[in-house]
């Protein structure tokens, strides 16, 4: 696996894939790799002649006050695990190297930043498009892989790329969970034993939510408002908010159907952690 920091050095990489008439896998991350990162790559690899891991923690999609200095972070460890998985490429630039200063030129997506994530975090959305559109510019047309743990995340990244056309097909790889369903996430590092036992109602809530839309009940306040009660009886987390939407436009919907994305944020301790289904499939 080759090691690069440098945006000259990936261009060199994809060049000569493009040459070689070899495809590009792209797996964006902010490291502290877990397995599932690993299943993004594992995709890359199978779908891809070559695939290039990012990692770069994202100072622009961080605002005052939120966990960009504390962000876990372990190269050493990421790095033999992207070896270990057959990654090609690891790229991991500098801030430095990827924005000069002043940064002038930023990517805003209308709306669908303004609900759930964007609500808490105004700023969030916008930093996330102009790095990923950065990657993108920077790796040119290949397959990009995120996670749909991420959904909102996944929704904005395929607009954008399609907005703009980008050469750049954008696959959602679904959640990777604990055996008692938590979602992983690098944030779960956060969480002490108490707080990890707690957190397990994000994806109970919304298996029972699951079930109860496939036992008939389509009505969106009422899964709602079955989420808070649940989420409510654990005193460790504190709910931010469940959203019932049309699972690509991120629209508010009264009545769920196919499509339709349940998606909850709650604060646990240092943690904020986010979850989501497709009602029709429950959590898998
Ligand atoms: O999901 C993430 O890890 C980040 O938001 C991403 C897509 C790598 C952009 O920094």
């Amino acid at each position: 696996m080759k090691l690069i920091t440098q945006i000259a050095e990936m261009h060199e990489f994809v060049d000569a894939c493009r040459t070689k008439k070899e495809t590009v896998g792209l797996v964006p991350t902010m490291g502290f790799l877990h397995q599932g990162h690993i299943s993004l790559m594992e995709r890359a690899i199978r779908e891809n002649d070559k695939t290039i891991v990012t990692i770069f923690v994202n100072p622009l999609q961080f605002a005052e006050g939120e966990d960009l200095s504390s962000y876990p972070r372990d190269l050493e460890q990421d790095t033999s695990q992207c070896e270990a998985t057959g990654v090609d490429l690891l790229f991991t630039p500098s801030p430095e190297e990827m924005y000069s200063q002043p940064i002038l030129t930023a990517v805003h997506i209308d709306s669908m930043t303004s609900n759930m994530e964007g609500a808490s975090r105004p700023t969030h959305f916008s930093g996330v498009a102009t790095v990923v559109a950065k990657l993108f510019n920077i790796a040119g047309p290949c397959s990009a892989y995120f996670g749909e743990k991420d959904w909102q995340q996944l929704q904005i990244i395929t607009k954008m790329a399609h907005d703009l056309s980008f050469r750049v097909n954008v696959y959602g790889c679904p959640t990777v969970r604990h055996s008692d369903g938590l979602a992983l996430s690098s944030r779960n590092a956060y969480l002490t034993p108490e707080e990890r036992t707690s957190a397990t109602v994000l994806s109970r809530s919304l298996q029972k939510a699951s079930e109860t839309v496939q036992a008939g009940e389509t009505t969106a306040s009422a899964i709602r408002a079955q989420i808070d009660d649940q989420i409510a009886t654990e005193p460790l987390v504190e709910l931010d908010y469940v959203e019932i939407v049309e699972g690509n436009t991120l629209n508010s919907i009264d009545q769920i159907s196919q499509g339709s994305r349940i998606l909850v944020a709650a604060k646990i301790g240092k943690a904020r952690l986010i979850d989501n289904v497709d009602p029709y499939c429950g959590i898998t």
